[in-house]
């Protein structure tokens, strides 16, 4: 079996964390913006820890400027996704870094990332839906003005509302306004939690923000009760274990508690997060779930097959991926 051939789904990657860093550096070199303080003499990007992460993340952003460019980076990070058998992929983007939340401005942003993904499934046959994300750090009032963008736009392409950053700042509940209004919107919800936090932040986004799935949320391992309730209330994760073990909120990767989680009757799902800055890709989780639990053809189809069932597009979207599923062996 060939691990980069298996057809997979990924629910939780930052637009901006996937653009490799040969992409940011040509845009820069174009807008002649020094940015050679953000990468390692290999050409990685650097950064000492995860609030350092968040910093070195939002300078590279700064040389994507304009609808062109994110339409550039749709069409780079597809290509690099499909390469890895990626069939659905759920992105996260932010109306802050496109036209700073002018309703106007994102709309045409959108359209540039639309069109380039619709481009990107006529030629690679991958299937890309948006997650509008406001950002923790940058507080509650921006984050209304996501709201608002994503509320505006809400359809068949941008199907969810969610929330990244640094969770060391601020409280879910501060951002209950944004995520009512994303509801109301008919957007599907999710939110970081339980990666920096402990199972309280967890509880907090379930409680406080009502969302269906929950980024990261690994930490509820040490809370079994959570654990319990994440598993009866049919909650999934969206788990990025080579992210978690690179930030070092594990230490290796088996001592990953996704295997625990799942056993428990957790919905848990595989995703990269921001692949190159973690060093990762699709294949490369699936290579070291492989190695580290012993996961199979039929351990990845069930996990692709939650992923589905928890994906946020419509139906007729769904039965297309699972036609994809379905014509690869899997027993
Ligand atoms: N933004 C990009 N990657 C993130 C992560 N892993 N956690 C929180 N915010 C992020
Ligand atoms: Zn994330």
């Amino acid at each position: 079996m060939s691990l980069s051939e298996l057809p997979k789904l990924e629910l939780h990657l930052h637009l901006e964390g996937a653009a490799p860093p040969a992409f940011i550096r040509g845009l820069a070199k174009e807008k002649s913006v020094d940015l050679s303080g953000i990468f390692r003499e290999d050409g990685s990007y650097a950064y000492r820890d995860f609030v350092h992460f968040l910093s070195v993340y939002e300078a590279a952003t700064s040389v994507l400027k304009s609808p062109e460019d994110y339409a550039r980076l749709v069409t780079a990070v597809l290509e690099e996704s499909a390469a890895h058998g990626v069939v659905y992929c759920e992105t996260f983007v932010s109306p802050d870094f496109c036209g700073g939340s002018d309703v106007g401005a994102w709309r045409e942003y959108l359209h540039a990332m639309q069109d380039a993904a619709d481009r990107a499934e006529a030629q690679h046959g991958i299937i890309l839906r948006g997650i509008v994300t406001c950002i923790r750090h940058f507080g509650p009032e921006k984050a209304k003005a996501s709201a608002r963008c994503a509320a505006e736009t809400a359809g068949d392409w941008i199907t969810g509302f969610g929330i990244a950053g640094d969770e060391g700042q601020g409280k879910p509940r501060d951002f209950a306004y944004s995520f009512d209004m994303a509801r109301e919107a008919g957007l599907r919800l999710t939110a970081h939690a339980g990666e920096w936090g402990g199972p309280q932040s967890v509880k907090d986004a379930l409680d406080d923000l009502k969302v269906e799935r929950i980024g990261h949320g690994v930490r509820a391992i040490e809370d079994l009760a959570l654990v319990d309730r994440l598993a009866e209330d049919g909650i999934t994760l969206e788990v990025c274990p080579g992210s978690n073990v690179t930030l070092g909120v594990y230490p290796k990767w088996d001592q990953h508690p996704i295997q625990k989680l799942r056993e428990r009757g957790v919905k848990v799902t595989v995703s990269t997060d921001d692949p190159p800055f973690f060093h990762t890709t699709m294949t490369r989780e699936y290579e070291e779930l492989e190695r580290a639990f012993g996961w199979g053809a039929a351990d990845f189809h069930e996990i692709s097959q939650t992923a589905l069932a928890a994906a946020f597009c419509d139906e007729d979207t769904k039965a297309k991926i699972a036609k994809r599923l379905e014509d690869h062996p899997h027993e």
